[in-house]
């Protein structure tokens, strides 16, 4: 039985990064009219509630986007995502209440020819984000394994699909099997824009699993870093996050490179916070 329960980080640093990004690939995917598929491996229950107390017991999203909530000075890709988590909002309300996860997000930026397929395994969040989703125009909720199921879906019949892969890491064996879904995944289209999450912490699995990725890659690639927290004295908590994509939209580093510093800033919950950015472009 999996007891990971994304309302209880909903908004936190990693969800900011993971996000930032989501938004930024699927504008790039829009700017094109043929359709897409969106797949979201492991789509959480789909959006949140702060005020819920999953969200308050641990507080993670007050390190988050309870940080850039109250700002004027943000730099425009984190400003167009904190505009789609406004619009996520109570209407009328003036305070952070509500928090979208991906499967949220990405609805407001797919477009009515565009396809959507998520994918959750968790009773209690399946329940909710079929509620809420299924039946959404193009959307498709579905009960079963994201890692598995991914095969499916691919390719699209419109050739063009992203791919987000966020797996909560609970099992160790999410490294391997994140890998082996990428690596399936490009066999059956290479094309295929893959956006992986995962958390900084010290494993031997998490050190070698970028590398992994950059040598599956068949073409450009760009991996961000966000590291923002001190872990205590036993290692317990996530200093930082990473997304790693593959077939990178060409202006994804660039646009980053503004951004990342200014996440550190109003983020960091130490001083050495910090991020990297790396990219191989083709
Ligand atoms: C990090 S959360 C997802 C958050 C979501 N992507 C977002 O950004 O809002 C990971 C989710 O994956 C679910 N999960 C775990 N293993 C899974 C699997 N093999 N297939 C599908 N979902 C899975 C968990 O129940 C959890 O809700």
């Amino acid at each position: 039985m999996l007891a990971y329960r994304h309302a209880f980080h909903a908004g936190n640093h990693a969800d900011v990064l993971k996000h930032l990004v989501l938004v930024q690939v699927l504008r790039h995917m829009a700017a094109k009219d043929k359709p897409y598929r969106l797949i979201d491996t492991h789509a959480g229950a789909g959006s949140y509630i702060l005020t819920a107390p999953e969200a308050q017991k641990t507080g993670e999203y007050e390190q988050g986007i309870a940080r850039l909530w109250g700002r004027r000075d943000l730099p425009p890709a984190t400003s167009d995502y904190l505009q789609l988590v406004r619009k996520c909002q109570a209407p009328g309300a003036t305070t952070l209440t509500h928090y979208p996860g991906s499967p949220q997000l990405s609805r407001m930026l797919l477009r009515p020819h565009d396809e959507h397929r998520l994918y959750e395994l968790h009773p209690t969040d399946h329940r909710l984000l079929d509620g809420n989703w299924s039946g959404s125009r193009g959307t498709m909720v579905f009960k079963a394994d994201g890692f598995a199921s991914l095969r499916s879906q691919l390719p699209p019949p419109s050739r063009r699909a992203a791919i987000l892969m966020d797996p909560s890491y609970e099992l160790i064996t999410d490294y391997a099997k994140t890998v082996a879904a990428v690596k399936d995944a490009l066999s059956r289209f290479s094309q295929a824009v893959i956006m992986i999450w995962y958390p900084q912490v010290s494993r031997h699995e998490a050190a070698q699993f970028c590398k992994r990725l950059e040598t599956l890659a068949p073409g450009s690639w760009v991996h961000a870093r966000l590291s923002v927290q001190q872990v205590d004295a036993q290692g317990f908590g996530l200093a930082g996050s990473g997304m790693f994509v593959i077939n990178a939209p060409y202006t994804l580093a660039q646009t980053l490179r503004k951004e990342l510093p200014f996440l550190v800033s109003a983020l960091a919950q130490h001083d050495g916070a910090s991020f990297t950015l790396n990219e191989r472009a083709v």
